[in-house]
């Protein structure tokens, strides 16, 4: 990473792409320059993982403590009615069928140091992630397969800009014939709601989406947000696979981002991810019209970024040694295995 403030890697009429350390971006003109003006700090920072990943992960107190210090600094980026969204993984304890309690730990501790208030928590439920962890899950069979990771909405402010009326659900085909013919039972439900004769009449355009994520329950998006990062990020992976560049083994899937950019912004908005990835964050606020800056440690994974983008849209700034299209399609999966 050296010691240097991260570089200008690439820019859109939209964002900006950095290379290097977040907090030495935040500490530098370029991050003073963004203080008060992002409406939403999404990311999905490294989590205290058991094995070894590409980028360097901290353990236990360590990564509290590491993590917990950038929420000054990020409250110090929002408007004054911003989100910051954190997605984050479970863990487990090195060797032992017992879950960490590191990431509740780090996300209590980030909300204390930034003074923020905890606005909803959600689960982002992925049946495709593979069963881990394999000892206790596959090999021994004394646990289930982990998967989902939870998704924190926190502010510094009780009532951040939201509107779920942005991130409508299909209606079930259940409700759509209720809404049609008008027919159902009103009165005392066995959960003590009292339902009115006209409470399901109305057509609101869609349903309000719940706090589970998964395919099923996907908002507006239809069948979109399955939870799997296996089919939107196409153009990212030819990309990278054409050029021998290692796709980034932690993506998320673009309809999670969505769901935020559109539930917490407006158009032109700024989006603010500082553990920047494959820049999924940048890329979907790009295609909502907000505006986004990315910081992401690891130069190899801000250069495959680049393939989210349309060539045209893109101007390449900072030192990157882009391969040339090969058409080799083996390299990355290779290098996106060994990254694993
Ligand atoms: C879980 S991944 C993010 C994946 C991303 N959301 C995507 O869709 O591709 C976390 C990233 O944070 C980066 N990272 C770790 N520490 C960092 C730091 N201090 N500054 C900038 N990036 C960092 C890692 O290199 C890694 O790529």
């Amino acid at each position: 990473m050296g010691g240097s403030a991260p570089d200008l890697i690439y820019e859109t009429n939209l964002g900006k792409m950095y290379c290097g350390d977040t907090l030495k971006l935040l500490a530098g003109p370029e991050g003073q320059a963004l203080g008060g003006k992002a409406q939403l700090v999404f990311t999905s920072p490294p989590f205290p993982l058991n094995m070894k990943k590409k980028y360097g992960n901290l353990q236990g107190e360590e990564y509290i403590e590491w993590f917990a210090g950038f929420a000054p600094k990020l409250k110090d980026l929002l408007t004054p009615d911003g989100s910051i969204v954190i997605e984050i993984g479970n863990a487990w304890e090195p060797g032992r069928p017992v879950m960490s309690t590191v990431v509740l730990k780090a996300l209590l501790r980030f909300l204390e140091a930034g003074n923020l208030h905890l606005c909803q928590e959600f689960v982002w439920y992925n049946p495709a992630r593979l069963p881990s962890p394999v000892q206790w899950v596959n090999v021994e069979r004394i646990r289930v397969k982990d998967a989902f990771s939870k998704i924190w909405w926190m502010s510094p402010v009780d009532r951040p800009k939201a509107d779920n009326r942005r991130i409508l659900k299909e209606y079930s085909a259940s409700m759509k014939r209720l809404i049609e013919t008008g027919k159902y039972n009103s009165g005392k439900r066995p959960s003590e709601h009292n339902i009115g004769k006209e409470s399901f009449k109305t057509n609101n355009a869609g349903a309000i989406p719940p706090n589970v994520l998964d395919g099923d329950d996907a908002p507006s998006l239809g069948t979109l947000l399955k939870g799997t990062n296996t089919r939107s990020h196409e153009k990212y992976q030819t990309f990278c696979r054409e050029r021998d560049i290692p796709l980034h083994p932690a993506r998320m899937p673009k309809e999670l981002v969505e769901f935020f950019v559109k539930f917490l912004t407006d158009e032109g908005d700024l989006v603010f991810d500082p553990f920047g990835g494959s820049n999924t964050t940048g890329a979907v606020s790009e295609e909502f019209n907000r505006a986004w800056v990315s910081c992401e440690a690891n130069l190899p994974y801000v250069t495959s970024s680049i393939g989210r983008f349309d060539s045209e849209d893109l101007r390449i700034v900072g030192n990157v040694d882009l391969p040339a299209a090969t058409g080799d399609t083996d390299g990355a999966e290779r290098l996106a295995q060994e990254a694993t």
